[in-house]
């Protein structure tokens, strides 16, 4: 498996005061260095951490594979279309949230999605749909056209090492399964840390693990690149 690493709470920090500490492109180039396959940043309508500058930025930086997550407005599209990341994860967006809430309801908005995600993949653009592990949203992502899922792992993430947790992670396995029959390739994020990752291994065939929270809190106490490296490891089995 695969570390994606999300540095929005980088940028969080940084506009804490205003200035340029600490530096979302050293910590993009840091994790890329540390063996990150990919840099995600959540552009959000109200840029609360992560800005315009910062994804051409971080887009602009050589060996850097960007992730960008996004909503599904128009404003988005003509961004990712203009700035053509390698990659965009399509999320649900409300301005209230303290965080994304739920994955997005593409089984509800099938068309506006299929009309969303064409001219992106057409560009090149790897798609991903942040989708519950739901056999319903699975099968809509797939019409869609987009060519990855990443699971919401929120839930089994609040669950874990409560009575809870198997029927959450089972949710998460039954998904993966049937968006691979599909064809689908299956990514995985949110609220994943240094203990609730290790059973992503149970899950057969994922692609990458978005992860940015418990890696960029860690770094307070051990430094990025020893949270980095330690999660790296956990992602890869070792
Ligand atoms: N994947 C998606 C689609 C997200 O929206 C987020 C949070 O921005 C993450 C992964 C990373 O979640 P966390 O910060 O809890 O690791």
């Amino acid at each position: 498996m695969l570390l994606g690493v999300n540095i929005d709470h980088v940028a969080t920090l940084r506009n804490a005061r205003g200035g340029i500490e600490p530096n979302v492109l050293t910590a993009a180039r840091f994790c890329m260095d540390l063996g990150a396959s990919s840099i995600t940043t959540h552009l959000r309508e109200d840029r609360r951490h992560i800005k315009d500058s910062d994804v051409q930025s971080i887009r602009a930086l050589p060996k850097v594979r960007l992730n960008l997550e996004m909503a599904m407005t128009d404003e988005m599209q003509d961004i990712a279309l203009h700035l053509r990341p390698h990659a965009v994860c399509i999320v649900p967006e409300k301005r209230q949230e303290l965080t994304t809430e739920g994955g997005l309801d593409v089984a509800g908005q099938l068309d506006r999605a299929t009309e969303f995600v064409k001219p992106l993949v057409e560009r090149g653009i790897e798609v991903s749909m942040f989708i519950d592990p739901d056999i319903a949203q699975v099968s809509a992502a797939y019409k869609a056209g987009a060519p990855f899922i990443e699971m919401h792992t929120g839930r089994y993430s609040e669950d874990f090492g409560t009575e809870r947790e198997e029927e959450s992670f089972q949710a998460l396995k039954g998904a993966a399964a049937f968006a691979q029959t599909l064809g689908l390739k299956v990514n995985a994020g949110h609220g994943l840390n240094y203990e609730n990752v290790k059973r992503m291994h149970e899950i057969p065939d994922l692609v990458e693990l978005n992860i940015g929270h418990s890696i960029i809190a860690r770094a307070v106490f051990v430094g990025l690149p020893q949270a980095v490296k330690e999660m790296k490891e956990l992602v890869e089995g070792k």
